[in-house]
């Protein structure tokens, strides 16, 4: 499990449903999280292994995948690639003043680590037959965003990296690759997104089941992990409540309306409900 930094980051979730439901795991992060960070106390509270390691560096992963099989004792059954960062986002660069270097290692430590996890564990043969492999990605790949920046297009390779390498690796060694696109998450990476904040209030009044919180991400990963998800590979699934698949919702325009310059007309949100206060229309 990469990428569980604090008890708010959703690889920290997933790790402790997973251990709840009986896997054997290791956690890793860079070096400066764990020693910086509170990951060490997961390690202890779940009775794993916590190997430091950079994802953007091959001899690093190599490192992971080899200490973990011998924890483990063999291959490993599943992988979670929980780890974006972008340093343009950070120093407050605009999507059209982009820094290139620091695009650079956007996508390498948001996306390209993805396909280097992957690329390693398949040459030293590390994942099980049926394995799954999954990445957490946001919509931002599809739609844009305000405030998303370079961390969208992190994404969208990052997706894409998904099914170029889900086709090798279910082909060669029947191993699913996916990527779950979830909500706006209050964690210490998606604070960093500007208007983060406004972001999660508006997809939750437009979402008919709401945001979807860590915990219930963690139960999604687990079940993508699971044998009851064989034939699933090259899919970014969406978790977000059905919010990629709105474009208004009741909510988010009675909040719309009351909130800016609009002519209000109280009698035109009347006609849409009864007497009880239900929405009788669509
Ligand atoms: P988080 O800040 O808790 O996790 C990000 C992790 O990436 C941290 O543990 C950090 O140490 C790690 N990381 C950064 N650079 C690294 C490197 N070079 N090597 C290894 N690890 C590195 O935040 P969160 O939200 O749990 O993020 C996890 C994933 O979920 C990210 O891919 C994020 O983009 C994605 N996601 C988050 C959403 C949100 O709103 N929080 C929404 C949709 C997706």
């Amino acid at each position: 499990m990469f990428g569980a930094l604090n008890d708010m980051s959703i690889a920290w979730k997933v790790a402790e449903r997973a251990v709840a439901e009986g896997a054997i795991i290791t956690l890793s992060n860079t070096p400066l999280a764990v020693r910086m960070g509170t990951t060490n106390e997961l390690a202890e509270k779940l009775n794993a292994k916590l190997i430091p390691a950079d994802a953007t560096s091959v001899e690093d992963l190599e490192n992971v995948f080899r200490e973990s099989m011998e924890v483990l004792g063999g291959k490993i059954d599943f992988v979670l690639h929980s780890i974006g960062m972008s340093p343009n986002v950070r120093k407050k660069r605009t999507y059209d003043d982009l820094d290139y270097e620091m695009l650079n290692t956007t996508l390498d430590i948001s996306a390209i680590s993805f396909h280097k996890m992957m690329q390693v564990a398949k040459k030293m043969d590390a994942i099980a037959e049926g394995g799954s492999v999954v990445a957490l990605s946001y919509m931002a790949a599809q739609r844009t965003i305000f405030g998303y920046n370079d961390m969208a297009d992190a994404k969208a390779m990052l997706e894409s990296i998904a099914r170029s390498f889900g086709y090798i690796y279910g082909r060669e060694h029947g191993v699913r690759v996916n990527t779950i696109s979830q909500s706006p998450t209050l964690t210490t990476a998606g604070s960093g997104v500007k208007g983060f904040d406004s972001l999660v209030d508006f997809s939750e009044r437009v979402a008919p089941l709401g945001n979807a919180n860590a915990d219930e991400c963690a139960d999604y990963c687990v079940v993508m992990f699971s044998d009851l998800t064989k034939k699933v590979t090259m899919q970014n699934l969406f978790h977000d409540g059905g919010f990629s698949s709105m474009g208004m919702s009741y909510r988010a325009m009675e909040q719309y309306l009351k909130s800016f310059d609009c002519p209000q007309d109280e009698n035109k949100f009347k006609e849409f409900k009864d007497e009880k206060g239900k929405i009788i229309y669509g």
